[in-house]
């Protein structure tokens, strides 16, 4: 872990524990584990959205491709594996792909796998923070960005419409976006989905306390946390939560922590939207939505849009 990360993580969990209401961002899930319990999330029975959006991948690969433009340059935000990449830029013929993440080592393997996978692609990898501006290599427009999984989910509504204007901005004139949006549905398929009955999705929520034990120096008598999921309907999100049974102390990073039994620490949002809040969310942000495909239990959605002109500058 090089410094930076680990301070970067340091000041989250610091100043997080130290508010009236405890939280940690979200974005600190994914250390090694994280990542792997991540990966076994993705295979459950109760966790539709990685299965629902690639068959909607698989079957509107074709009319993506049509609307994208066959032949542009691919650009995945968050990219990781790329699995689902894949099926984009086969259909698409795309002869470039840029995949964007955080974890340059990560980025640098599945980069090569997709070389050898597709080699009439050009893989341009980009290590960075989607969240923040990122330059991207010289290539010819006008470029398709990508950003699925409902990792938009992680964003309140404020945050949201910031990032996918930096995503306009970062992909220029005439770019177009291929964005998975989790639906608002049945709250009790929500909540299953984020409280699974093999119990990984509560090891990914309490590998945090882990994470922080193992790089923070930490205490925390993570045997007496519990994994809470629940759906939050007036601001349309599930919460995850980790809940202390007792009071309790503990140390992280130097600083000694107090919690009262049942108070919790706040770890993850992900919102969901119907289409007509995906469709108010593009438009604050600088997109016009041109394509929408869902499922027939409308279990997930799977959005293209068109970059607005950009306004005259004055
Ligand atoms: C990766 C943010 C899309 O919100 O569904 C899965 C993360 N958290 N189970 C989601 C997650 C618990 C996931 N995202």
């Amino acid at each position: 872990m090089s410094v930076a990360v680990l301070d970067d993580f340091s000041r989250a969990v610091t100043d997080g524990l130290s508010r009236a209401r405890k939280v940690i961002p979200a974005r600190y899930f994914y250390d090694f584990r994280g990542s792997q319990l991540f990966e076994d999330i993705t295979r459950l029975p109760e966790y539709y959205p990685t299965r629902t959006e690639r068959a909607l991948l698989e079957r509107h690969g074709d009319d993506i491709a049509r609307l994208v433009g066959y032949g542009r340059p691919l650009v995945e935000f968050g990219a990781g594996a790329a699995i689902k990449a894949r099926i984009l830029l086969a259909a698409m013929q795309a002869r470039t792909f840029v995949p964007i993440d955080i974890s340059g080592a990560f980025l640098e393997d599945s980069a090569q796998d997709l070389a050898r996978a597709h080699p009439n692609v050009r893989v341009l990898p980009v290590a960075g923070d989607f969240t923040r501006a990122i330059a991207l290599p010289a290539l010819d427009g006008p470029l398709v960005g990508f950003f699925p999984g409902s990792t938009i989910g992680n964003f309140d509504h404020a945050a949201a419409i910031d990032l996918l204007r930096s995503f306009r901005r970062t992909l220029g004139a005439g770019a177009r976006l291929v964005i998975g949006i989790d639906t608002r549905k049945n709250p009790h398929l929500l909540e299953a989905a984020y409280d699974d009955a093999a119990g990984v999705t509560a090891q990914f929520n309490l590998n945090l306390l882990h994470r922080i034990n193992r790089e923070l120096d930490g205490t925390i008598p993570v045997d007496r946390f519990e994994h809470r999921a629940i759906w939050h309907d007036a601001l349309g999100r599930i919460e995850m939560h980790l809940v202390a049974s007792d009071d309790l102390e503990f140390h992280a990073a130097g600083q000694r922590f107090r919690m009262r039994a049942n108070e919790t620490i706040h770890t993850e949002n992900s919102y969901k939207y119907t289409q007509p809040e995906a469709r108010l969310l593009a438009r604050a942000a600088g997109w016009e939505p041109a394509a929408f495909w869902t499922d027939k239990d409308q279990l997930f959605g799977l959005h293209v849009w068109v970059a607005s002109e950009e306004e005259a500058q004055p």
